[in-house]
């Protein structure tokens, strides 16, 4: 019998290696308690938060909590049904109207997860005689869908707007084509030229489906992303997102004014085979879509933490993903594994929790760590992350 686990063998000895060194698992912390959306417990030790998507601080809104509450109670605990049967409540028509209120669009339909978004969406309108043309840099949901759906997948390098046209150039023009891109790339923090890829897409006939699933909340006037913020929204056919990042609860979306967008509830597998959202879920979600519509402040104040940050952990020597604060993810390029690994475990003993990524998820074979801002971060608690970083920075010999 050949173990089909084999092939997994220089992960699990590079994981062991690691581990022999004595080094806290960085895959396998544990939230013992988690106070509020910037501070938990972990290890014992009350620890800043600066590696969730919480990036609107939404978890523990009173009003989002009580709505959960309220559901739970009178809906129960789950659908137990798929959204094309038994698994449409009240509480999910509510959140997909909430939605459409959000983008000022004609259509929205929740998924399982953001996941399960791209998953479907793509998977569902390209087929195997379709092409999608996609940032190399794209999330694995996106890669999934496009595998799901077996269409033609052709990659262009990251945010290159004459890479991406050159390729849509060479494509029968005849053929049906999907752009898809992210607002902002969750790995760097960059965002997209959106503007002008948008346009060369459009004048080769494509469709563009923008994945906000890190922007939304935050960036654009009304939170609605980067395609909002680079004024494009209009042209862009489809919107993909998420409940697990600003929305603070679980779930996924895409938002639509193409007029037969509704036929995806009948044809659209990740959608049709797997139970709904339980009905707290929905309740929160909605609650919470609706309080963002309303956040200018908050949305300002996250800029400014993400502006100290940036600078501040420039000043100190480090190397980040971007030259200028672009969102609210600003990575911190290691030197490699073992070192980014360090300097992640002096960070946690000096009471802070950030992301340490790797490839296959980061791009080039980077390894980061990953710093996601929230709107409820305190100044001072920036002036203590960036107290923090020294401290670790020095400790591990990543900044002199
Ligand atoms: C760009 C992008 N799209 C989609 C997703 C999937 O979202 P979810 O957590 O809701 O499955 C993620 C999650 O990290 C993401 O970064």
């Amino acid at each position: 019998m050949t173990d089909l686990f084999s092939k997994f063998d220089p992960l699990i000895e590079q994981r062991e290696t690691l581990l022999e060194s004595g080094l806290t698992d960085p895959f396998n912390l544990v939230m013992e308690e988690v106070e509020s959306p910037t501070v938990a417990i972990c290890n014992g030790k009350r620890t800043i938060l600066l590696g969730t998507y919480n990036y609107m601080g939404m978890t523990f809104d009173p009003d989002v909590i009580a709505a959960g509450k309220k559901a739970l109670e009178d809906f129960g605990s789950g659908t137990t049904g798929s959204r094309v049967l038994n698994g449409t409540y009240a509480g999910h028509k509510a959140v997909e109207q909430a939605l459409m209120d959000f983008y000022a669009m004609d259509h929205a339909m929740v998924f399982s997860t953001g996941y399960q978004a791209n998953l479907g969406v793509i998977s569902t309108i390209a087929g195997k005689d379709d092409y999608i043309v996609l940032d190399i840099d794209s999330h694995a949901s996106i890669y999934d869908g496009c595998a799901l759906g077996n269409a033609q997948i052709v990659p262009f390098r990251h945010n290159d707007v004459e890479a991406l046209d050159k390729r849509l150039r060479r494509l029968p023009a005849e053929t049906g084509k999907l752009v898809v891109l992210e607002g902002v790339y969750s790995m760097l923090g960059d965002v997209a030229p959106l503007k002008e890829m948008v346009a060369v897409s459009k004048a080769a006939g494509a469709m563009v489906l923008v994945d906000e699933a890190h922007s939304m909340g935050f960036i654009g006037d009304h939170g609605r992303g980067v395609s909002e913020a680079q004024g494009v929204i209009d042209d862009v056919d489809f919107i993909v997102g998420t409940f697990s990042k600003s929305v603070g609860t679980v779930g996924g979306f895409c938002v639509s004014n193409h007029p037969k967008f509704e036929i995806l509830r009948l044809v659209c597998r990740p959608y049709v085979f797997t139970a709904s959202l339980p009905p707290s879920v929905v309740a929160t979600a909605a609650t919470s879509i609706r309080k963002l519509m309303d956040s200018a402040a908050k949305r300002e104040h996250l800029w400014e933490n993400s502006k100290r940050l940036h600078a501040g952990l420039r000043q100190l020597g480090f190397t980040l993903g971007t030259d200028d604060p672009q969102s609210a993810i600003i990575a911190v390029i290691m030197p490699d594994l073992e070192t980014g690994a360090a300097m992640w475990e002096a960070l946690l003993d000096e009471g802070l929790y950030v992301n340490l990524a790797r490839p296959p998820a980061t791009p080039a074979g980077m390894t980061l760590l990953r710093c996601s801002l929230c709107a409820l971060h305190s100044e001072s608690q920036v002036g203590d992350i960036l107290g923090m970083f020294a401290a670790a920075g020095r400790a591990t010999g990543c900044i002199s």
